[in-house]
């Protein structure tokens, strides 16, 4: 992250704070979060949009939802509501931190493929201002639940629209086998919107599309706008329905590694975005709706990083000759699945002093009781990495701790967040006493 600098003594340091400084008190691994960086990309989205999508641009206003699973706490939950961003949560779990944050009911949305009578009834309970529709059994069941409680729930229908996209590509197809969503070309999208427009107890406010995540080139977008677009004016043409929202989703990418493209900053995607729908709104002679995205990883992974202490360090020969040196960490797969689980790559870097020592090609480890417990698969480490150095691996601040386990019983990191020189604890360490302590058989 931007916050990230080393110190004359050669230390790397985090918004001002020596990361030897942080370990010495909090310990390793953990996990450290920039708050001004992290603030800096939830308001850089706000902005962007507000701008883009405004009346002046031809527009009718746009939200950011900060999409919770890719890290949330109270903290962060306050912060991103500070920077102008609302919530979007996908369980009981995120829709709790973001209540307890003190957010108002209208400013939390609530997603899920498989959402539970009482994540339903909690939600509709706090008043917030919108339900994400994803299956026709929901339906019954969402109206059902409005109307025990004497209100009308806001709902959006999430519509697949055959877009797919990750990394740098985007496939179109016509029906998607995935779990997610109404289809648009077999007609459940419209089917769903049908049924929601005959239920009192539901107002259907718009159009959902989420294609997929870690995405860096915006063509997909694109595409998938348009189709939303055109679903809701056949709808408002058929029905007199003008639904007033569309949610384009999330799945902005970043940078992980040195290797990776620059994505796309939020002014380049808000005005690509404000483009393509006021131009496709134009086409098809309907007012243009408020338009919401739910980005996560965007917002939140760049600003954090996961700090270890080094291990063993272990020379292996390899079948072509030469070396690999292991290099493990008091962590792994436990607080980062994602390279287990996507190969996703990480880089690393020595952060309690500099070296001249050379390079080793180094593969950075855990502690788990697998060999596809690999942090960082090819970094150039100092020559001399030795036990009791400490590594910082970056861009961990989504899907880390939030996809983190307890696997081999080791304890969950603790998240700090970093500003002004100091850290604070965010999500404090889980100790042996936490994970034992659910064990109460005999
Ligand atoms: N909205 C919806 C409906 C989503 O399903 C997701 C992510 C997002 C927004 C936020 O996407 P983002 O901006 O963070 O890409 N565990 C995977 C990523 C799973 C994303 C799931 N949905 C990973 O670590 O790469």
């Amino acid at each position: 992250s931007t916050g990230v600098a080393r110190s004359a003594g050669g230390a790397l340091a985090v918004a001002g704070a020596d990361l030897r400084e942080v370990a010495a008190e909090h310990g390793t691994p953990a996990y450290v979060l920039d708050e001004a960086d992290l603030r800096r990309r939830a308001r850089g989205f706000t902005e962007a949009f507000t701008d883009a999508f405004s009346a002046d641009a031809g527009l009718a206003g746009a939200d950011v939802y900060y999409a919770g699973k890719a890290f949330l706490s109270v903290a962060v939950a306050r912060w991103v509501h500070e920077e102008g961003l609302r919530v979007d949560a996908s369980t009981a779990g995120e829709l709790a931190v973001a209540l307890r944050a003190g957010l108002p009911g209208e400013a939390i949305g609530l997603h899920g493929n498989n959402k539970s009578d009482a994540e339903i009834s909690t939600a509709l309970e706090h008043g917030v201002g919108r339900i994400v529709v994803d299956s026709l059994a929901e339906i019954p069941r969402v109206a059902g639940i409005a109307a025990r409680a004497g209100v009308r729930a806001p709902v959006m229908v999430r519509v697949t629209t055959g877009v797919h996209a990750g990394g740098h590509q985007f496939i179109a197809t016509a029906h998607e086998d995935q779990k997610f969503g109404l289809s648009l070309a077999s007609g459940a999208a419209r089917k769903a919107v049908e049924e929601i427009l005959a239920t009192d107890a539901l107002d259907l406010i718009g159009l959902h599309s989420h294609i997929g995540s870690q995405i860096l080139d915006l063509d997909g977008f694109a595409v998938a706008a348009r189709a939303v677009l055109r679903l809701r004016a056949e709808v408002a043409q058929a029905t007199g329905h003008l639904m007033p929202e569309v949610d384009l989703g999330g799945g902005y990418g970043i940078r992980y590694t040195d290797a990776d493209d620059v994505p796309p900053a939020p002014d380049e995607i808000a005005g690509r975005l404000a483009a393509v729908v006021r131009e496709t709104c134009q086409e098809l002679g309907s007012p243009p709706p408020r338009v919401s995205i739910e980005p996560g990883r965007s917002v939140v992974g760049p600003a954090g990083l996961t700090l270890y202490t080094v291990g063993t360090v272990k020379d292996v020969a390899l079948d072509g000759g030469g070396v690999r040196t292991y290099v493990s960490v008091d962590g792994g797969m436990s607080d980062n699945i994602r390279p287990a689980l996507y190969g996703a790559a990480y880089t690393a870097a020595l952060a309690n002093r500099s070296s001249d020592a050379g390079t080793v090609d180094a593969r950075v480890v855990g502690k788990h009781c697998e060999s596809g417990d690999i942090v960082v698969h090819d970094v150039a480490l100092p020559a001399d990495v030795r036990a009791g150095d400490l590594l910082a691996v970056p861009a961990t601040g989504a899907y880390g701790r939030s996809m983190a386990s307890t696997y081999n019983l080791v304890p969950r990191p603790p998240v700090l967040a970093a500003a002004d020189g100091r850290t604070r604890v965010l999500v404090r360490r889980e100790t042996l006493e936490d994970v034992l302590g659910l064990d109460v058989g005999t």
